[in-house]
């Protein structure tokens, strides 16, 4: 069998969590180089019992040195674009770590580079692996809660720093390019798109509620599918433990992706004006086999021995960040903007 030597970039959270036991619970992949300038990551990396045939502090050294099949690019927001576009042009397949860039100007630089180099690009918009979330979607697509309508996403945690991420950039808006919208918003809209199609315009708030930092720590956003859809985001860094999830309605019924209660519940039934509401409820998936980000590096590691790209991939990625962006736009300019 042929075994896929594996470059990663970026030694911390996202890359000892998801990115290399995904490589290393794969029998087709070898983890052959890792490159980070901090030591500290390259040691837990170590103690963990990971070990790479080669180590670099400067991942160009690496890309110089190396002849990788694929690259996993796990470093801050900043330098995904710089960084991607190396890896492909050294030949390399990509797993791209989301947002996939900080400006649009960088977002379209990737997606020329694929284009350029004609190599594949998968970005970790990990919540598409989530089964709560794929059995919603099934639901959706065979029509048991009708057309829908309304969309409601609410992503939320105390943050990121300290206690995730093993370096301090997250708060810092040079490097992460914005707040809770930009690390968990994108997450939200991947998703809201990927069960409802495109969002066709945004009317967003951010605000800095509780945390002492130079980045939004919530956010709220009203999107529309066209004129027959809409919903809305929340997001935030703040948040105790509380409802997590999707709630999708449509003209029959609703679906509950419920990360809180790890089940996807359809509701269908009448709802009127008065107190009685006759509701018929079913469990679609009650608990999740596997972790979204287990089953992300499934999906990636098989499709590396296929032919095609990898959905999602870079023009899901460009997708949303300008909606990301055009959220920001929106809360800034405090008016609804249009995205084409
Ligand atoms: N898909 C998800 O659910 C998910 C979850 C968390 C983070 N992320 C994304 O993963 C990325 C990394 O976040 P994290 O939480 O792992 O942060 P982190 O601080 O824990 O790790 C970042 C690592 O990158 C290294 N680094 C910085 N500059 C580098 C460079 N030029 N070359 C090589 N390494 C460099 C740092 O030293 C650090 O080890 C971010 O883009 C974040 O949005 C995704």
């Amino acid at each position: 069998m042929k075994k896929f030597k594996i470059g990663v970039i970026g030694a911390g959270a996202i890359a000892q969590a998801c990115h290399i036991p995904g490589y290393v619970a794969a029998r087709n992949c070898e983890l052959t180089a890792i490159a980070d300038p901090e030591e500290k990551c390259l040691d837990m990396v170590r103690k963990r019992g990971w070990k790479f045939s080669r180590e670099y502090r400067d991942y160009k050294k690496m890309l110089s040195n190396e002849k990788l099949d694929v690259v996993s690019i796990c470093v801050p927001n900043k330098f995904h674009a710089e960084i991607a576009i190396a890896c492909l042009g050294s030949g390399a397949d990509v797993l791209l770590e989301k947002p996939i860039a900080t400006s649009l100007k960088d977002g379209e630089a990737i997606r020329a580079a694929v284009k350029k180099s004609g190599r594949r690009l998968m970005v970790g918009f990990s919540h598409r692996f989530n089964e709560l979330n794929i059995a919603a979607k099934k639901a959706i697509e065979e029509g048991k809660i009708g057309k829908p309508y309304m969309i409601r996403v609410r992503f939320a945690h105390t943050g990121p720093w300290p206690g995730w991420a093993k370096t301090d950039w997250f708060y810092n808006p040079e490097i992460a390019g914005g707040g809770a919208l930009m690390d968990m918003a994108v997450h939200a809209f991947d998703i809201a798109q990927w069960l409802l199609g495109s969002v066709s315009a945004i009317t967003c708030r951010t605000a800095t509620l509780r945390k002492d930092i130079a980045v939004d720590d919530n956010v709220v956003a009203i999107m529309e599918f066209g004129d027959k859809c809409m919903g809305y985001v929340e997001c935030g860094w703040t948040s105790p433990a509380g409802f997590l999830g999707i709630e999708i309605m449509g003209d029959n019924g609703v679906i509950y992706s419920d990360y809180s209660q790890n089940k996807t519940i359809i509701v269908n039934g009448a709802s009127s004006p008065s107190e009685k509401m006759e509701m018929k409820t079913r469990i679609l998936k009650d608990g999740m086999k596997k972790g979204s980000w287990i089953r992300q590096m499934e999906y990636f590691t098989g499709h590396l021995e296929k032919a095609g790209d990898f959905s999602p991939g870079i023009d899901d990625g460009v997708s949303t960040l300008k909606v990301v962006l055009s959220a920001y736009e929106s809360s800034k300019k405090s008016k609804r903007v249009e995205i084409r």
